[in-house]
């Protein structure tokens, strides 16, 4: 039944593109402009001409671009089942839905919330529909918004990870009577931060930032910190970026091929009935030939007892709570004094979203959580 629908789909595909005229060069056909709206068809890519379907949709001779096994990895990454598609109002569809994103590469305005939204799969990375293969849609360099006053954006150009940043960077904190950036003048004990919001913070996307040592909080007359620049410069990943790290296929081969590495951008896996992470080093052995876990040179251990102790810190003084969540609200704002201390707070945020326990820059990671640490007990 599903084959047939497929097929009846297909059809359907060709009817349309029939009606079409005669085929112009491919991509043609997106409107631009058309709102986010299920606004009937409306072909962002269109079809390449002379486009062989069954190239990539035939599990039995597709064993070039493996198209049923990358779907079933992303469908188990949070990309396919994230709570991502949610997220489909106005302001978040260009980094949490295929159309969005597609929009946004294309310069199409997003007017709306988007209706039906798809999350960010295989046509917001690729197009293989317009281009008949599957290169990377966007490689282009992306600015880093800085949310600390007196600190420029900074740029990510990281090869082919420039398409994750694309996504996966911060967003800037709204400001407002009640709500201040985090600046490092403000040292008196004079000078009031304000945070009226609990989402102050530069989103979740700050690994771009992390990976190339940019957008930590830095304290007045402390010694700048260090970094890890080899985790964004040094070959391969100085070409391929997040993807060395997060897409290596796992070995041996399809043990759990489809829960790690790969299309499911995973590293670590835990095994049903397990209590025990596969870790998926096969990136890192690219240049660590003889790393054997994640914790290399217990350098995770390291910063996970220091974030533990900012944490507790942070408890202690009422500004988060256990789960992580700022203890402030637009009418009950948090008031911080002298204002720079504001950045510990703003620094464990920005490492708690990294997600990589220090790993995407182990010096940077370390030094600013350390920092933190030192600022709040001053
Ligand atoms: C270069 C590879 C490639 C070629 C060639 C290709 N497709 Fe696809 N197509 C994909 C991928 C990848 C998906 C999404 C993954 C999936 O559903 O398996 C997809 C999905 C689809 C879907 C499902 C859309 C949905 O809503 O889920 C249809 C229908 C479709 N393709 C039709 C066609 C037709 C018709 C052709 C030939 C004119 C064609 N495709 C050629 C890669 C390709
Ligand atoms: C979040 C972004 C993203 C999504 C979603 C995504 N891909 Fe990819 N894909 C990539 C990147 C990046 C690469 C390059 C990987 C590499 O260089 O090892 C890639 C590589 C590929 C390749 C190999 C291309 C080559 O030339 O070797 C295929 C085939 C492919 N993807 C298919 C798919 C299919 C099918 C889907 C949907 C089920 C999908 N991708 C979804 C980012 C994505
Ligand atoms: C279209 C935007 C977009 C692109 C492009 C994109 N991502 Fe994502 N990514 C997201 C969103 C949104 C989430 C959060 C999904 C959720 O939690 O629902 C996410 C989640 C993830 C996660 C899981 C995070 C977690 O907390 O476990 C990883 C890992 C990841 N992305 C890596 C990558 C890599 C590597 C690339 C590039 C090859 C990439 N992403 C490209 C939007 C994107
Ligand atoms: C600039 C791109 C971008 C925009 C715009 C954006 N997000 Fe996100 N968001 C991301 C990425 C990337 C992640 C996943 C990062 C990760 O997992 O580390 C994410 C994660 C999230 C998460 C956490 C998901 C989880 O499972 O932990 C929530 C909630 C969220 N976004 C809500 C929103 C909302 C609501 C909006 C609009 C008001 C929005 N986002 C706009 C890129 C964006
Ligand atoms: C040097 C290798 C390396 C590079 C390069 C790298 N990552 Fe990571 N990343 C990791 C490791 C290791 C983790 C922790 C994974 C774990 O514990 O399961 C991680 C965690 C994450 C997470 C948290 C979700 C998760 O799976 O737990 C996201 C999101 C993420 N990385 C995105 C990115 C993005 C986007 C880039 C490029 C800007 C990038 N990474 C580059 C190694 C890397
Ligand atoms: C492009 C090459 C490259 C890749 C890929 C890579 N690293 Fe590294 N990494 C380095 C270099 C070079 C250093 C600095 C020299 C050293 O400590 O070995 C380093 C340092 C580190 C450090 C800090 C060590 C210390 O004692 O300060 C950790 C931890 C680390 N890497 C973990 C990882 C993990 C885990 C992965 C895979 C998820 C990975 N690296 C992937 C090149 C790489």
């Amino acid at each position: 039944m599903k084959n047939v629908l497929i097929v009846l789909t297909a059809i359907a595909l060709f009817g349309l593109i029939a009606c079409e005229g005669p085929a112009g060069p491919a991509g043609k056909d997106g409107a631009a402009g058309v709102a986010g709206k299920d606004a009937g068809f409306v072909y962002f890519d269109g079809f390449k001409a002379d486009l062989k379907c069954s190239s990539c949709h035939n599990a039995d001779t597709d064993t070039v671009n493996n198209v049923a096994a990358r779907s079933i990895q992303w469908a188990n990454s949070l990309h396919g089942s994230g709570t991502a598609s949610e997220e489909n109002r106005v302001s978040c569809v260009e980094c949490h839905s295929t159309e969005g994103f597609i929009m946004k590469a294309k310069n199409i305005t997003i007017a709306s919330d988007i209706v039906n939204v798809t999350p960010p799969n295989c046509f917001a990375c690729h197009s293989p529909h317009a281009k008949g293969d599957f290169s990377l849609r966007t490689t282009a360099s992306v600015s880093l918004t800085s949310n600390i006053t007196g600190v420029n954006a900074s740029t990510f150009n990281v090869g082919n990870g420039n398409l994750c940043v694309a996504c996966h960077r911060p967003r800037p904190i709204t400001t407002s009577t009640t709500t201040m950036l985090p600046d490092p003048t403000k040292t008196a004990m004079t000078d009031t931060l304000k945070v009226g919001s609990s989402r102050w913070y530069g989103h979740y996307g700050v690994q771009g930032q992390i990976l190339t040592g940019a957008g930590a909080f830095q304290f007045q007359g402390t010694t700048a910190y260090g970094t890890t620049s080899q985790h964004s410069t040094m070959a391969p990943i100085s070409t391929n970026g997040c993807i060395t790290c997060h897409m290596a296929d796992f070995t041996p081969a399809n043990a759990y091929g489809n829960k790690i590495g790969g299309h499911t951008m995973a590293i670590s896996y835990i095994p049903e009935g397990s209590t025990t992470a596969v870790e998926m080093l096969n990136g890192c052995k690219t240049c660590h030939s003889s790393i054997t876990k994640l914790d290399y040179n217990s350098k995770v251990t390291t910063f996970k007892a220091n974030l533990d102790t900012l944490k507790k810190i942070l408890i202690a003084k009422n500004w988060i709570d256990t789960l992580d969540a700022i203890k402030a609200t637009s009418s009950a704002p948090l008031k911080i004094v002298p204002a720079s201390r504001g950045g510990a707070l703003f620094n464990y945020m920005m490492l708690v979203h990294d997600g990589s326990h220090g790993v995407h820059n182990p010096t940077y990671a370390n030094d600013v959580v350390r920092a933190s640490i030192a600022e709040l007990r001053k």
